[in-house]
């Protein structure tokens, strides 16, 4: 479907600066992108509570919890894939003008997809996190079981065993979850926040 011509967009009275202003901070999208189970999840949420700590209202977007509501029509297809980041490209739009630092846990395996969300908020609004942790790592916690699922092919086009990833080509942060401990990860966020001036 596309969209209608019988439409006209509405100027918001209070600016998304003004509302950045009252909270005190900018606004942002951590949009993390790896593989299942390489802890984009885990480092969103303890990031979340970093922020929620030092007094700053934040919001996590998690790829399965999206998945049972507003993108419950949406499997694995590399269709559906990409209809999922481009709506969550949107919805964080939204939370951005809104004045919140959102947080997006997705694999996001295209670069196409997630070069297009990066497009649609701009180059300071978009920060690009790879959590880079090794196939071998993730497959290893199979917290899920749905890597020995994959592998027993009961689970078809998953990504890693037989969907693809695309590894960004310049994320704007790197994290190896296998190499460094979560609350390192945490504070390699936080100080990128503060040297960009997203929180002071
Ligand atoms: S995507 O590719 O960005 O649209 O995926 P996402 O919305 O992040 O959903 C990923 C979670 O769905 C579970 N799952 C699968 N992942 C990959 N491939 C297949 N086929 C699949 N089927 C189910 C899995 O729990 C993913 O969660 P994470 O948190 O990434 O482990």
């Amino acid at each position: 479907m596309t969209k209608s011509d019988n439409i006209t967009w509405q100027v918001a009275k209070v600016s998304k600066t003004e509302r950045q202003q009252l909270l005190g901070h900018r606004s942002a999208v951590l949009w993390f992108t790896g593989l299942s189970g390489s802890g984009k999840s885990t480092i969103a949420n303890e990031v979340e509570k970093r922020l929620y700590e030092t007094g700053i209202s934040s919001y996590v977007l998690d790829g399965d919890n999206i998945r049972f509501g507003l993108n419950s029509n949406l499997g694995f297809s590399a269709t559906d894939r990409q209809e999922n980041i481009r709506r969550i490209g949107e919805v964080a739009k939204l939370f951005v003008d809104a004045g919140t630092i959102t947080l997006t846990a997705f694999i996001s395996p295209y670069r196409v997809d997630r070069d297009q969300v990066r497009a649609l908020l701009g180059p300071t609004e978009f920060i690009e996190i790879f959590v880079d942790t090794p196939i071998e790592v993730c497959e290893g916690r199979d917290v899920k079981q749905l890597y020995a699922k994959a592998r027993r092919g009961e689970i078809t086009g998953f990504t890693g065993i037989d969907a693809p990833y695309e590894a960004p080509v310049e994320p704007e942060i790197t994290i190896d979850t296998s190499k460094q401990p979560l609350t390192q990860s945490v504070d390699q966020i936080m100080a990128y926040l503060s040297e960009q001036g997203v929180i002071s």
